[in-house]
């Protein structure tokens, strides 16, 4: 096969395949569709960013998403890229070579992008199998080899950067300097788990070095994060502990982390700081949860921020009177677990008090009274920089493998036509006749559904097992399930047009980012409060009848997907959409927010 058309077939292939590639090589030397700053913070994501910046200022591109699959998007593309060049650059140039030594060079240089082009090759069977890792040194390798021909034949390539290129590349590097090391402790709770590490991201990406400090309960996948550290600390739960369900369930678990990680978390936090001498500890992160960390902190004298993972009008729910709020107060607790509830709740906003500062995902335009009354009650610097999600995704963090299969499924469906529904990843159903309750209401509404069955969240059965003979062939083609789903994608598709909630915060902001409208079903903790902003204050979604009955989950599912009080929702929730996004763009307020939390973090 000649060379060109196996570059077309290749081309073909890659771009099919999850839309890793963006660049068009037919259009490779024409004038860059971006602008200077846009390749700057790109090419700041990368490893080498002289190279990265040479290459793409040749290209006609799209920016890459910033999240990991982004970064690693990079490697492959100046790998590719560089590759190109084989068919378009190296033979004319080996034919003007004037002597051995430069026809020499481009032979090499010929090799070198013939092995890069295999290395690409590599790198995206790697992406399709979900191995971020593989895929990283995959695509870096091939970037190395292209690299060795571009440095080799700078002075002869039409590529090379130009004085002002080079300027603003050393201006960004110069930004790029490590700030020092965050040391990030996360809850190991996969609604705590995702903000942390996104934040970690975001910290990162703002120059700072980041290590993960974790319970083995729930571990994150290191190898999902090449750029992070990650130091593991024994947290005294049996190897086979099952993850929680239900509020008392979470409570009794959190509380006995609480006792279980301190020994662990100070030996290992002490460590840290002594083997740290060239890169100091700038602060200590954690989840406000891990309430023990402040006196550690306290005692080590490293400065200690909060994230709070929850909402600002859950963390009002956390002050204290006299500080005055509107918004319904006692659903963080279910009456039984109230005075364990109560004493944890107090030590949680206990040491936040004490600490040096407190994250928020969130941002003003969905929460401006919340946030102003919360900065009102409190000394300590607050950054509501959120939301997270919207910088780096929540699927490298995710603790079950994400079936892929719901993507396909939803490309087959009409737009706006899909109610996906998901209760999170620790509540549960009271009993298999809700399961069944639910079943049927979703049949019976006749609108297409995806729905995660989380293993676990149906009690006394595995997964599915409950749900009559003949129902799955009954919906057919209309009805998907799954165990796990990629929840942000889901909600970014077109055919995605509703989302039955627990009301979790993240699923919240998740869904008000992509502009779908919900109903709400809260189990526990803060879910009670999210749903009273979603139905009340933002009034973009509607309330599931306490009992969970077929019918009424009929009518309340038509009311969100086809009938006028549903198109009104939609109509806000896509306002609501606008604002979010408009708060991380340069000058919006959480954009601000994280200016100001990297300045006062340097400043620590
Ligand atoms: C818990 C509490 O329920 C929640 O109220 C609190 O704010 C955080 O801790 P969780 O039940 O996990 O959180 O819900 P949520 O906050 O919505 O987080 C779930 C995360 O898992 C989301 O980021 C979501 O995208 C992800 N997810 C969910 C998946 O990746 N796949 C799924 O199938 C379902």
């Amino acid at each position: 096969m000649p060379l060109f058309n196996y570059w077309r077939w290749f081309f073909l292939i890659a771009t099919s395949l999850a839309t890793i590639l963006f660049i068009n090589p037919s259009a490779a030397k024409s004038r860059p569709l971006v602008t200077y700053a846009d390749i700057n913070t790109i090419c700041s994501k990368t490893e080498d960013q002289p190279f990265c910046f040479r290459v793409l200022t040749n290209q006609t591109f799209r920016p890459y998403e910033t999240n990991l699959l982004g970064l690693a998007k990079i490697p492959i593309n100046l790998a590719l890229s560089g590759a190109f060049y084989i068919n378009e650059d190296i033979p004319p140039l080996l034919k003007q070579a004037k002597n051995y030594k430069e026809r020499e060079a481009y032979t090499l240089c010929s090799q070198n992008y013939n092995e890069a082009y295999d290395t690409v090759r590599k790198a995206i069977r790697f992406l399709t199998k979900d191995d971020y890792r593989g895929l990283r040194v995959a695509a870096l390798s091939g970037g190395e080899e292209a690299k060795a021909c571009g440095n080799n034949n700078c002075s002869t390539q039409p590529s090379c950067l130009d004085p002002e290129k080079i300027e603003l590349l050393h201006f960004k590097m110069e930004q790029k300097k490590s700030h020092g090391v965050i040391a990030l402790f996360p809850i190991p709770y996969q609604g705590h788990i995702n903000p942390m590490l996104q934040l970690a991201n975001i910290l990162h990406d703002k120059g700072f070095s980041i290590t993960i400090i974790h319970t083995c309960f729930n571990s994150p996948n290191p190898s999902k994060y090449p750029h992070f550290r990650f130091l593991s600390i024994s947290d005294g739960l049996p190897e086979d502990q099952v993850v929680p369900s239900g509020n008392s369930d979470v409570l009794a678990l959190t509380n006995a982390l609480n006792l279980n990680c301190v020994t662990p978390f100070r030996d290992c936090f002490q460590e840290l700081l002594s083997s740290n001498d060239d890169d100091p500890i700038v602060c200590l992160i954690t989840d406000g949860i891990w309430h023990f960390t402040q006196a550690v902190a306290n005692d080590i004298k490293v400065p200690r921020i909060v994230l709070w993972t929850s909402s600002a009008t859950v963390y009002l729910n956390f002050i204290p009177n006299p500080i005055p709020h509107d918004y319904e107060r006692g659903d963080i607790v279910q009456e039984n677990d109230l005075e364990s509830a109560l004493q944890f709740v107090a030590s949680v906003f206990r040491e936040t008090k004490a600490s040096s500062g407190l994250i928020l995902n969130t941002c003003e335009d969905l929460e401006q009274e919340a946030i102003e009354k919360c900065s009102m009650g409190f000394s300590i610097p607050i950054f509501t920089i959120g939301p997270f999600h919207k910088y780096f995704s929540a699927s490298s963090s995710s603790l079950l493998p994400q079936d892929q299969s719901c993507i396909t499924w939803l490309d087959k469906q009409a737009p706006n036509s899909v109610i996906y529904v998901s209760i999170g990843s620790l509540a549960a159903m009271a009993a298999k006749t809700e399961f069944l309750e639910i079943a049927w209401g979703l049949a019976n509404s006749k609108q297409p559904f995806l729905w995660v069955v989380r293993p676990g969240s149906v009690p006394g059965s595995e997964w599915l097992e409950p749900l009559p003979e003949g129902f799955l062939e009954m919906v057919s083609e209309r009805g998907h399930l799954v165990k796990w789903a990629p929840q942000q994608q889901v909600l970014a598709h077109p055919a995605t047009g509703g989302f039955w909630t627990h009301c979790g915060w993240n699923s919240t902001l998740e869904s008000l980012s992509e502009g779908v409208p919900m109903i709400c079903q809260p189990f526990f903790a803060d879910q009670g409060t999210d749903a009273t902003l979603i139905t009340d204050v933002w009034k973009v979604g509607v309330r599931l009848a306490d009992k969970i009955e077929r019918g009424e989950i009929e009518k309340t599912i038509k009311r969100l997907m086809v009938e006028e009080q549903g198109q009104e929702m939609r109509g806000r929730i896509m306002l609501l959409k606008e604002k979010i996004s408009l708060c991380l763009q340069p000058g919006g307020s959480s954009y601000k927010s994280l200016d100001n939390l990297v300045t006062y973090i340097s400043s620590l």
